[in-house]
């Protein structure tokens, strides 16, 4: 089955307000009214109000990267998944490398974030991938499913609003990529992981993107793989000369 290509800029802790809302009115500009592909942008919590604002009119979709595992209460410093909702956020990025490497995120958290956040009716990219260790020690699909479990607790009728990324943590802004092959192999690894938890039609379209130093010279050859529905990028999402070149990767389908 051919499914949507997702471009999704992850934006991490960069940019000013003023350089956010100019990049999302560029990245709205080249996506246009462009149909056989979905755009999503991942910009800072402080930047979202703004970065809305300057997509509106637009079909580009607004993310948040991360949020808190309970709907409300004493939780200092945190954000609830009702309160992006309540913002106009449609995605939460979740088990980001960087939240569960840096941050030291666990699995059972990660659990408890994706319930609430699909509970507050958002859209959830759960992240996954293998560190340069588990790589090399032929822990690679160990960890994918490992990971891919949180899926168990995703109802039916929430499937639609799931999607997974796969960023190998050793390909995340080093420059260094999964080639086209690796990376085919892996996703397909986790479509069947994903049928074996959800079923076959729910893992048949989802879409499972790939992250991890994404660049205009590499982003055909891995959108063209079978089960490479898409790019999460970090780096090249930054400047709308990167950006946009690999939004125009994306295949018609
Ligand atoms: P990168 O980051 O494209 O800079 O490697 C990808 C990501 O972390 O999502």
């Amino acid at each position: 089955m051919s499914r949507t290509s997702v471009i999704a800029g992850n934006w991490k802790m960069h940019l000013t307000k003023r350089k956010a809302s100019a990049l999302a009115r560029e990245v709205a500009a080249r996506q246009g009214a462009a149909e056989h592909r979905r755009c999503i942008v991942f910009p800072a919590f402080v930047h979202l109000d703004h970065v809305r604002r300057n997509l509106k009119g637009s079909n580009v979709v607004l993310g948040a990267q991360n949020c808190w595992s309970k709907k409300e209460g004493a939780f200092t410093g945190e954000i609830s998944p009702y309160m992006l909702r309540d913002m106009g956020v449609q995605v939460v990025l979740l088990g980001h490398s960087e939240r569960r490497h840096v941050l030291g995120e666990t699995d059972s958290l990660l659990v408890d974030k994706l319930k609430v956040a699909l509970r507050a009716k958002l859209e959830v990219m759960l992240c996954v991938g293998e560190t340069l260790e588990e790589r090399e020690a032929g822990l690679t699909f160990e960890v994918l499913r490992r990971q891919l479990k949180a899926l168990k607790h995703v109802k039916d009728s929430q499937v639609p609003r799931v999607s997974v990324a796969y960023e190998p943590v050793w390909a995340i802004g080093t420059g260094l990529t999964a080639t086209p092959a690796q990376a085919q192999e892996v996703h397909a690894e986790a479509r069947s992981s994903i049928a074996g938890i959800l079923g076959d039609s729910a893992a048949a379209a989802m879409p499972v993107l790939y992250g991890g130093s994404v660049k205009p010279a590499n982003a055909s050859e891995l959108l063209s793989q079978a089960d490479v529905d898409g790019a999460l990028v970090g780096g090249a999402s930054l400047v709308i000369d990167q950006f946009g070149p690999i939004l125009d990767a994306a295949p018609v389908v």
